[in-house]
């Protein structure tokens, strides 16, 4: 058996590392920010059933540009957009099919962004710590990536994204918005203020956006006028649909002629186009979850909080919390409690996904053993 140094693999992924949450079996799982709600049984029955009617067609290729699915996603986004405009008084334009693109899960957003606008000889900027996939896509896709520093507390002021793209003059921008790992939210200003520094792509990675407080206006109100603007949604995280893989993004519809070229012809499988469609239908349902799922995590923030601990402000579905002596040391005695969360490599810094009321409980009730045995 020969290793991975032994291949003839190129050269600029030589001693990389792949993407590496940990896949542990235990009970109370908080460590890679899904919905740990299960999805209603109403609603699964009805996906059930649209999957179990496409399956009788299978033998044939799916629809390669998912029209009902685009059609879906933009009556989503356009009633997102609505309550924006309402909390806003700014005026919204209604995305369109035109306007979407789907790929299986946002990571392949990201990737076909990449291979399209990035490659050999073309960098990306981004601002670390940031989503760990966004430097790894860059380094499979041969796009030099470039980190940018952030202002305290993992913030990014407009003048800030501004000196870094004038600074680098980087072919791609990368947002991320609320922050994977740090929770933090990003204001438009700052986005604005890089589209215009730059006439190249700027991409918005908005993952968590539903976590963020109910009407606040989102990168998708900044889309008129912007045609290199990108905004990147999924379904994974407040739609409870990670295993599924549906990530799609909204932007000028140029863009999606750009992605065409990369893509692989038929590249979402029938059954997954069927299964998001059916989801989408049932969308308040679905989003029912995210005020529980928000009420958890400021009750993570809290308690934290009160036991000595420095949790970040958060409008995803995920707190960072500082503070911790040794961070190593913590994830371990959690898990052996049968609670994983996320040590990333951040010094005396921990992750840790919002729970049901029951895992949310377990978790900090192992926190506060931990706590009050560790004298600090
Ligand atoms: C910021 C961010 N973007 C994208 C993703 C990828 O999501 P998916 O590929 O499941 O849509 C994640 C997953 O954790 C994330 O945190």
């Amino acid at each position: 058996m020969s290793s991975l140094a032994d291949l003839p693999i190129r050269d600029d992924l030589r001693g990389l590392t792949p993407y590496g949450a940990p896949e542990l079996k235990v009970k109370v799982a908080l460590n890679v920010n899904e919905n740990t709600h299960p999805i209603p049984e109403d609603v699964a029955r009805s996906i059930i059933e649209a999957v179990a009617l496409e399956l009788r067609t299978v033998n044939r290729y799916p629809d390669r540009e998912f029209v009902r699915l685009r059609d879906s996603l933009a009556g989503y986004l356009n009633a997102a957009l609505i309550e924006e405009s309402a909390a806003s008084g700014l005026p919204v334009t209604a995305l369109t099919r035109d306007n979407i693109w789907a790929a299986n899960g946002s990571n392949e957003i990201l990737q076909q962004i990449m291979q399209a606008f990035g490659g050999p000889g073309r960098s990306v900027l981004g601002f670390p710590p940031t989503y760990s996939m966004h430097s790894i896509i860059a380094a499979g896709t041969g796009t030099e990536w470039i980190a940018g520093e952030r202002d305290d507390d993992f913030e990014i002021s407009p003048a800030t994204a501004v000196e870094w793209i004038e600074r680098t003059d980087p072919d791609l921008v990368f947002f991320c918005a609320p922050n994977n790992p740090t929770g933090t939210p990003l204001p438009l200003e700052t986005i604005a203020a890089a589209y215009d520094a730059t006439d190249k792509i700027v991409v918005v990675d908005e993952a968590y956006a539903e976590f963020g407080p109910a009407g606040e206006p989102t990168a998708l109100s900044l889309l008129e006028g912007r045609e290199r603007l990108i905004v990147s949604r999924t379904m994974s995280k407040a739609f409870a649909f990670a295993g599924a893989r549906l990530g799609y993004l909204a932007a000028d519809p140029a863009v999606s002629d750009a992605l065409r070229l990369v893509r692989l012809p038929y590249h979402l499988s029938a059954l997954t186009q069927a299964a998001a469609t059916a989801a989408l239908a049932h969308a308040p349902e679905m989003l029912a979850m995210v005020d529980d799922i928000k009420s958890q995590r400021d009750r993570m923030v809290a308690r934290l909080t009160e036991l000595g601990y420095s949790p970040y402000p958060t409008t995803s579905n995920f707190v960072l919390f500082g503070g911790v002596p040794d961070a190593h040391r913590m994830f371990e005695q959690l898990l052996e409690r049968e609670v994983i969360i996320r040590d990333l490599g951040i010094p005396g810094h921990l992750r840790v996904s919002a729970g049901t009321a029951a895992e949310t409980t377990a978790f900090l009730d192992a926190v506060e053993a931990i706590t009050v045995a560790t004298p600090r």
